[in-house]
């Protein structure tokens, strides 16, 4: 990989995947919206230039299938909901440059021209498939319409998806036991002729591709495996009749299968922007097209002709259950026409409750409208979302945790440090007192900028959200080594420069003068360094220090330059959030829960997904061990024989394995995970050789292996007596 850090000199553009037209949008769609919104302020904040934009994924079985249930066209369904989606994001704090919709001119015209290349450089062709049909409606069952089993991992799938299973890509035909989503029975298969995207003749692209790729870790390691497979050709028509048309002769029947016409909006959402503010101003054929080697180039699958490419930033923001569309058909789709690659994929692990992925047809997710209604900040949410564990780590929805995120570090560390600095300027000096940034503090806020930088070349918000307010909390030490309001008579009125010869030199600052100017220089820094995640309320503490315009136009180099000398006594930046109200809170979500578990019906799997794909699943390690060091580790079938929690620890258990030799004392993190008195009896695997340790004042001797966050004990499967050797 040989990119440029940021800021390059190319134009960037940062993109969010689309949402379907189709429902309201939760704190999990959230979670795209707000942090593309934030990588691309922070990018602008290094001073790279960056377009930022979106739209509405307006065709697809998904808004098809609901539009039929109220009974409108799926135009008039989509178009509605494009508008309230519109509406929504500002409110959120999320401001696009751009948001279009994948039904309008620009989008249907900048799709057909992808086809129209692909057909020219010959890698599209026809081919007959058998389609689900259902004989009673007798219509064609594409995507959505139909529902089964997936032929790779046996979860209950759809049409297109293995939704809830390994969350492949399902070619049309590749589903088992289809039955119609429309009529409830079993489908019939017809032969029907599709077009079809040779996937094949960019395999080895895609191979050169991935290696090259930035972003998250998950989006270049989860599409390997079917990279280095076999590719299986993509079948871009369907038969529906909502969607853009295929354009060539003789297939006016068939539209374009719906990720064909979505993820080329976030070419033709750019070039709207372009045609809003102008190619001198930002150039969406820079970006998008611009030093790309030619589409039928055969060398274009060597990585030096792209190292040494030219091309634009391109960064997609998305969830992790569209990776493979956004790793492997895309890239191809791009390269097909002659158009550049992605630089970054960000994947985000998803938004949970109790670990179950939201449903919108359960109405089991936290609403974005219910979020709004209860009148809390977006900044809030902003924040929890982005900086909650990494970002490619699921995130339970809870508000006892968004309360502990924002009591303690927004309102006790940011907003109190704020606060108490800026009351102490403005009640003792007007503002900030004359002085220079002493030394200490220049040099600590210039690491929290390297900090920043270095966050967002890595691609990581959470680490840019942890330097504005460890930069705050630093602050807070500061104030608090330095007792101002103690500096005070002799001391504080002490000045710097108090050897400098007296006369009309200007004298320097008193101690306790430069104690606060410090203080204010270090708000300034971190209004400007917070202003990605939290742009409202970093505006309102630009404004608080009496800056004018806005804090989104100042760059990095605003940290260490001086603040203005006036300003009036500041308001608090965040309300604490009281007890009280998470327990309002948590009522209602619990009452939407159980309404939702106890409606058992049959659509009630949208956006549900496997438990065991929640935990994030890690690359295998490369370092290889050898066979004699695997040997030295003695692992023994036991069985447990007691089983008791131990007081005060949330979730240690203290057993008593039967190891054969001897039984042995085992302190283990099961507690809260399983039913203690049930375990006795149960075989279990134990590392004996482990050495001992102490946990919480009691022993342990060995370890039981268990996988997972839910520990799940690892047990023998035949009748392996205590002692077995295990190899
Ligand atoms: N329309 C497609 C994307 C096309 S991109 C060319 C789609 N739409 S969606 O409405 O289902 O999802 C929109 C975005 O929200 C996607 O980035 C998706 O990954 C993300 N998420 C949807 N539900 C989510 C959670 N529960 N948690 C985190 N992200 C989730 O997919
Ligand atoms: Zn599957």
């Amino acid at each position: 990989m040989s990119h440029d850090d940021f800021p390059t000199e190319n134009p960037a553009v940062v993109t969010c995947g689309l949402p379907y037209a189709n429902g309201d949008l939760h704190i999990g769609h959230l979670r795209t919206y707000i942090s593309g919104d934030a990588y691309a302020r922070a990018l602008e904040k290094l001073g790279q230039e960056t377009a930022f934009v979106s739209g509405s994924d307006m065709h697809g079985t998904p808004v098809a299938v609901n539009a039929e249930k109220r009974g409108v066209s799926p135009e008039e369904f989509a178009l509605e909901h494009h508008e309230k989606y519109a509406e929504t994001f500002p409110r959120f704090n999320v401001e696009f440059d751009n948001y279009g919709h994948t039904h309008d001119e620009t989008n249907t015209e900048l799709t057909q021209s992808f086809v129209r290349s692909w057909v020219e450089n010959d890698h599209v062709f026809e081919k007959e498939i058998q389609v689900a049909w259902d004989p009673e409606a007798d219509t064609p069952l594409p995507d959505r319409y139909v529902e089964g089993t997936c032929p790779y991992c046996g979860a209950k799938a759809r049409g297109d998806e293995c939704d809830e299973g390994c969350q492949r890509h399902l070619e049309p035909g590749e589903i088992e036991d289809p039955v119609s989503t429309i009529t409830g029975n079993p489908a019939e298969y017809r032969t029907r002729e599709h077009k079809f995207l040779r996937l094949s003749d960019f395999q080895e692209y895609l191979k050169g591709f991935i290696d090259r790729l930035e972003g998250t870790s998950n989006a270049r390691n989860q599409p390997k495996e079917w990279i280095e497979g076999e590719l299986q050709d993509l079948c871009i028509t369907r038969d529906m009749d909502w969607g853009i048309d295929y354009p060539g002769e003789g297939k006016e029947d068939l539209v374009l299968y719906v990720w064909v016409d979505a993820p080329i909006e976030y070419v033709s959402s750019t070039k709207q922007y372009t045609e809003r503010v102008g190619a001198d101003e930002y150039d969406w054929e820079e970006v998008w097209k611009a030093g790309a080697p030619e589409a039928d180039a055969p060398e274009a699958a060597d990585d030096e002709t792209w190292d040494d490419a030219d091309t634009g930033d391109i960064v997609h923001v998305i969830g992790r259950d569209i990776i493979q569309h956004h790793t492997v058909f895309w890239p191809s789709m791009l390269r097909g026409a002659g158009y550049n690659e992605p630089r970054a994929v960000m994947a985000s692990g998803f938004v949970n409750l109790d670990g179950q992925a939201f449903s919108t047809s359960r109405n089991r997710a936290v609403w974005a409208d219910d979020y709004l209604d209860e009148g809390l900040d977006p900044d809030l949410v902003r924040y929890y979302l982005t900086t909650t564990g990494g970002f490619q780590q699921d995130v339970d929805f809870s508000w006892e945790k968004f309360q502990e995120r924002v009591n303690g570090e927004l309102v006790g560390t940011l907003g109190n440090f704020a606060y108490r600095s800026l009351l102490f300027a403005a009640r003792n000096y007007d503002g900030a007192p004359d002085a220079d940034t002493s030394e200490e503090v220049a040099s600590r806020i210039e690491d929290a900028v390297a900090d920043f930088e270095e966050a967002v070349n890595d691609y990581s918000l959470k680490q840019a959200g942890d330097a504005a307010v460890a930069l705050a909390g630093f602050g807070n030490e500061y104030i608090q080594r330095n007792e101002p309001w103690n500096l005070t008579g002799d001391d504080g009125e002490s000045r710097s420069d108090s050897e400098s010869p007296s006369g009309d030199e200007p004298r320097g600052p008193t101690r306790a003068e430069q104690v606060i100017y410090d203080c204010v220089q270090i708000a300034k820094a971190v209004a400007v360094l917070s202003a990605p995640i939290l742009p409202g309320k970093a505006q309102t503490l630009w404004e608080q220090l009496g800056e004018e315009g806005s804090v989104h136009d100042a760059n990095l180099d605003a940290c260490l330059q001086s603040p203005p000398g006036e300003f009036g006594e500041p308001d608090e930046l965040f309300d604490k959030i009281e007890d009280e109200r998470v327990e309002q809170l948590n009522e209602k979500l619990q009452e939407r829960i159980e309404a939702a578990t106890d409606d058992s019906g049959e659509d009630a799997t949208e956006e549900s997904e496997d438990d065991t794909m929640s935990e994030d699943i890690q690359p295998v390690k490369e370092d290889r061990i050898s066979f004699e060091d695997f040997q030295d580790l003695d692992i023994r079938v036991g069985e447990i024989e007691v089983a008791e929690p131990i007081e005060g620890a949330d979730d240690l258990a203290r057993l008593e394995v039967d190891i054969g030799t001897e039984t042995r004392q085992i302190v283990a993190g099961i507690k809260q995970l399983h039913d203690l008195d049930a375990l006795p009896g149960t075989k279990v695997v134990v590392v004996a050789n482990l050495e001992q340790a102490e946990l919480f004042g009691v022993e342990s001797n060995g370890m039981v292996l268990a996988a997972g966050e839910e520990a799940d004990l690892l047990t023998t499967h035949e009748d392996s007596v205590p002692g077995t050797k295990v190899r």
